[in-house]
């Protein structure tokens, strides 16, 4: 199939809004190819970008019986005794498993929390011992740290296999990425060819309403591109509108919750929204979360797309190299990552960023 072209398409509402808020897009028709499905996905998804931050993905062609299995392996690996779970600490290259902090970390601080009341586990790209990033220790590309075979079997494989079909799904979607931008159809799919991605597996206890300092997550935006968020049956996820109000994200069946992170607000030129979000779980249980981040290689140099500058909007971030951002990122929000060699600020430049609406 020849790549199509850009053209401009216009921003786009879909006829279902999750909440009267959130644009639930259908991209089966894109996925199979039918002729104008694309480019009507595309609209779609930039009015979804530029009004919202986020949308329900449906169509997406994931198996429930998939996604399921990635549940059902949280809920599994959260279950192993402590001493177990601590074998694989989480380290300096964000793999592992991550209890809940000590402190609040800065983001946290800075809006008067207490630490986010979830423990995570964490994995990146399955990577051989003899790999040049592994010999290299390159950071954020190193070797998952899997609990034993023997302790959790299977653990492993099946992780494996969501995480290959979640990935697959994503190079395909930034394709239509690329055409909401008005950018040729393939603009992404070289940064996207081996993406940078991160499995999270969330435990969240149940927390008392009551105490407005304490959170499952604390409000916050996405550091990256992309993040999925299979469909989840204890809600507790709460996006805070570009109006300012918080919106409780109503489980839709089938449906994926996909938002954009700072990478893609900075690459528009803040054209594509990264919105704040935060987790409560109020549902009196346990709460199991298990997102997907996707976002471009780290060689990858993140410069305003063309679509998104002109002489009378100039670009407002220098270009900036995507692994110097994720560990400029990292330090500043997580403990453990705290005291590692990092960009400073001024050499990142991250501008006021999304954020600025509730760190103030
Ligand atoms: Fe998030």
């Amino acid at each position: 199939m020849q790549p199509r072209t850009s053209e401009a398409t216009a921003s786009v509402a879909p006829p279902t809004l999750i909440g009267g808020e959130i644009p639930l897009i259908d991209v089966s028709g894109f996925l199979a190819g039918t002729p104008g499905a694309a480019e009507r996905a595309a609209a779609e998804l930039r009015f979804a970008f530029e009004n919202v931050g986020f949308y329900y993905l449906a169509g997406h062609g994931v198996p429930q019986a998939l996604i399921d299995l990635a549940y059902a392996e949280a809920a599994r690996f959260h279950a192993l005794p402590l001493d177990k779970k601590l074998a694989v600490k989480v380290d300096e290259h964000n793999i592992g498993y991550m209890p809940i902090a000590q402190k609040p970390p800065p983001n946290a601080a800075a809006q008067g929390k207490k630490p986010s009341q979830n423990e995570a586990y964490f994995l990146r790209r399955e990577k051989a011992p003899d790999h040049p990033d592994v010999v290299a220790n390159r950071r954020f590309h190193a070797m998952n740290k899997w609990p034993d075979e023997a302790t959790i079997p299977g653990f492993r494989a099946n992780m494996l296999a969501y995480m290959g079909a979640i990935e697959g799904l994503c190079r395909k979607l930034v394709r239509l990425y690329a055409l909401s931008l008005d950018l040729p159809e393939t603009f992404f799919d070289a940064c996207f060819a081996e993406p940078h991605v991160i499995q999270r597996m969330s435990r969240y206890p149940a927390i008392d309403g009551a105490d407005d300092t304490v959170n499952s997550l604390v409000a916050h935006t996405d550091s990256g591109f992309m993040t999925l968020l299979p469909p989840n049956k204890v809600q507790g996820l709460e996006i805070n509108l570009p109006d300012g109000r918080w919106l409780e994200a109503p489980g839709v069946p089938d449906a994926f919750v996909v938002n954009g992170g700072d990478i893609l607000h900075r690459w528009t030129n803040e054209r594509f929204l990264s919105t704040p979000h935060r987790v409560r779980n109020f549902s009196g249980q346990l709460r199991y979360a298990v997102p997907f981040f996707c976002d471009p290689n780290h060689d990858t140099i993140i410069e305003c797309v063309p679509s998104c500058q002109s002489a009378d909007a100039p670009a407002k971030y220098p270009p900036i190299k995507m692994g110097d951002y994720a560990l400029w990122f990292a330090a500043q929000r997580y403990e453990h990552m705290a005291k590692v060699q990092a960009p400073s600020e001024a050499e990142i430049a991250p501008g006021a960023r999304a954020t600025s609406r509730w760190q103030s």
